[in-house]
């Protein structure tokens, strides 16, 4: 781990502020900023964290200005509007672009050496404008993408195969959103094909059975926010495990969204692939062969995220 590691947060609403908690106790990190346009906000939830600090690894949470990603290994940026019930990421666009052409440039200004993580929504769009206002190379300026996705559709396969989630290894691919699919032809359990897996414990694995786990994993996200008005543990967690993978040069591949240009045929938007995450950033996209049905579901996904960019004229 690289000593007296920085992480920046902006945006000290449900997502920034479980991200600064999460990352105080997973003792990663020497010092955590937390910038928020309402400067308040951020240092009550930095002196709330802070207070907790004799429990675990020491670390400093602090509330801070932009000028202060100064020296960060990595800026997240978690600012803007949040889905509401029955609200769609794409309809965040205009409001949420126009937040990042404020706080990129600053941020790259403070910190031209760092990374930023997009975690903001919709995720891929807002990715693509952060690499664009930004300037840098693209392996340093990537989103969270479908790290949450698949985090879900683990816990969900876990459940259905009575396995550690850990032993489950699938992933949801191309948009933060609707468009978004399971690429089940690489899905695997024990490293067993997930098929195989489940007629060797008996456990049912129909088409039906799959489509309803791929429908819930979409639509998890509109399942909590009717319930409890938005979400932030399940995505601090993914942060961190991003976080994480950099920190500590782990190589972990992950499906964060990342400036795709050479693969399966699609031409520079931001999606997320299976990626090789160190301390280079998001380094490599991993070739990986899908069936031909998952390229054709990534190319819509492709499109979706261009048409959702377009709108905001990026
Ligand atoms: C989520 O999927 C809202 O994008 C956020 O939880």
């Amino acid at each position: 781990m690289i000593d007296g590691t920085k992480i920046a947060i902006v945006g000290a609403g449900r997502v920034g502020s479980t991200l600064a908690y999460t990352l105080a106790t997973a003792g990663l990190v020497r010092t955590i900023v937390l910038i928020d346009a309402d400067r308040g906000r951020a240092e009550g939830e930095t002196m709330d964290i802070a207070h907790s600090v004799s429990f675990h690894a020491p670390v400093t949470v602090v509330a801070g200005e932009l000028a202060d990603t100064a020296g960060a290994a990595i800026t997240v940026i978690a600012a803007g509007a949040a889905q509401q019930a029955g609200e769609s990421r794409p309809a965040l666009l205009q409001r949420n672009v126009g937040i990042l052409r404020d706080i990129v440039p600053a941020v790259v200004q403070a910190n031209p050496k760092g990374m930023i993580i997009i975690a903001a929504n919709p995720v891929d769009a807002l990715t693509y404008a952060a690499l664009r206002l930004s300037g840098l190379p693209s392996a340093r300026v990537f989103g969270s993408g479908t790290v949450l996705d698949t985090a879900r559709l683990r816990a969900e396969l876990a459940a259905h195969c009575h396995v550690d989630a850990r032993n489950v290894h699938a992933y949801v691919l191309g948009e933060h959103g609707d468009s978004e699919f399971v690429a089940w032809s690489i899905a695997s359990a024990a490293n067993v094909p997930l098929r195989e897996f489940c007629r060797l414990t008996g456990i049912s694995c129909t088409n039906e059975d799959m489509t309803a786990i791929a429908q819930r994993v979409r639509d998890a996200a509109y399942e909590i926010i009717r319930r409890k008005g938005g979400t932030n543990f399940a995505i601090a967690a993914s942060l961190t495990r991003i976080i994480e993978s950099v920190v500590r040069d782990e190589a972990s591949v992950l499906t964060v969204s990342t400036l795709v240009e050479q693969h399966y045929g699609i031409q520079r938007i931001c999606l997320s692939l299976p990626t090789i995450v160190d301390c280079a950033g998001a380094r490599r996209i991993l070739p990986i062969q899908l069936s031909e049905d998952e390229v054709g579901r990534l190319r819509n996904s492709a499109e979706a995220v261009r048409t959702t960019a377009a709108q905001a004229g990026i």
